[in-house]
């Protein structure tokens, strides 16, 4: 028995097994405990030897079932420990942290801007109707310039906005003169029927800008117009403007600035002209101040309509507006220094 009892104690390769091993040996209807039952069988004068060789042999048992169990708690836990092993030299996982984007940039940017020159900031509906889009811009239904802009019309009376100067009538009728001047920007998104290429997309952003009070001049809208180029392109680039055309605007003007591309020598981007067009804007028609209820004898002012995205283009050297809106992370992530 003590041989046979050694060598199960060996094999038992887990602890439950182990605990088989035990009840079998050393348990109450073990075998040991057998052996002790039948004692009385055994002749009284060898009674006493029998019973102590049983206590050793228990004792004996009972060692190597606690040894046994030590050293298989040992190599489990070792066991546990190479299986879950941590190499701390690994370098970490970076969690993927989201970046503004670029046209975000340039706005909160210029916001920023504005706000600390005494501007508000207000926003207009991206479903925009008729009557604020156009027919308050001094844009009746049948006039010419209508064609423009190319726009989305939901029906008669409601568009995709296809420019935010519906901003100014909305600011202009609510205004309360004998509080002090009207300054706003108003951004957002706008929409036209343009066919989309690397300059043009048929939704971009805007940035309306209208400022309003009594001797508002030509020369005020000029150092404005300068001031913002200047701020978001730094000193060197050059800017031009040119006289244009508004229905709102008389006179009105276009700010270029020089292609960021060719550095004003003409190539693809610029259409061979050497400048981007980043804005329009002009004297505020007197019927726009009229039609929203403002004294156009008294008060005059400007307006200007900047084109974010010809903005970011020509900061960031970009050569393709469409890239803003296909959302490619590789494209979005390089701006996250510029923040
Ligand atoms: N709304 C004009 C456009 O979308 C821009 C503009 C705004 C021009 C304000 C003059 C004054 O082209």
């Amino acid at each position: 028995l003590r041989e046979k009892g050694l060598e199960e104690i060996k094999k038992a390769s887990d602890e439950k097994k182990l605990d088989e091993v035990r009840v079998q040996l050393v348990g109450r209807k073990g075998e040991l405990t057998k052996i002790l039952h039948s004692l009385r069988e055994v002749a009284p004068e060898d009674r006493r030897e029998v019973g102590q060789r049983v206590n050793e042999l228990r004792d004996l048992f009972n060692k190597q079932l606690d040894d046994s169990k030590k050293s298989l708690l040992a190599a489990f836990i070792a066991k546990k420990m190479e299986d879950e092993r941590v190499d701390v030299t690994l370098p970490g996982r970076r969690s993927h942290v989201g970046s503004k984007h670029p046209i975000n940039i340039i706005l909160d940017d210029l916001e920023k801007y504005f706000i600390g020159m005494g501007y508000t900031v207000v926003q207009g509906p991206e479903i925009e109707t008729d009557h604020y889009c156009f027919e308050m811009m001094n844009l009746p239904k049948d006039h010419p310039a209508r064609d423009m802009q190319a726009t989305f019309y939901i029906d008669d009376e409601n568009l995709l906005r296809s420019q935010t100067s519906g901003d100014q009538a909305r600011v202009l009728e609510k205004h309360d003169f004998s509080k002090g001047p009207l300054k706003m920007v108003g951004p957002g998104k706008v929409y036209r029927r343009d066919d989309d290429d690397a300059m043009h997309s048929h939704q971009f952003m805007q940035m309306e800008g209208l400022v309003v009070d009594k001797h508002v001049t030509m020369s005020d809208l000029k150092g404005t117009l300068e001031m913002i180029a200047k701020h978001v392109f730094g000193q060197d680039r050059e800017t031009r403007l040119r006289p244009s055309y508004f229905p709102f605007t008389e006179p009105s003007v276009e700010m270029d600035v020089s292609c960021f591309n060719c550095n004003g020598k003409g190539c693809q981007i610029c259409k061979y002209t050497g400048w981007i067009e980043v804005l329009g804007a002009g004297m505020v028609q007197p019927n726009v101040l009229e039609n929203a209820g403002v004294d156009s004898i008294v008060y005059g002012g400007f307006a200007f309509g900047v084109g974010l995205d010809r903005f970011a283009i020509l900061k960031y050297g970009i050569d393709d507006i469409r890239d803003f809106y296909t959302n490619d992370k590789r494209f979005l992530e390089q701006f996250r220094k510029e923040e």
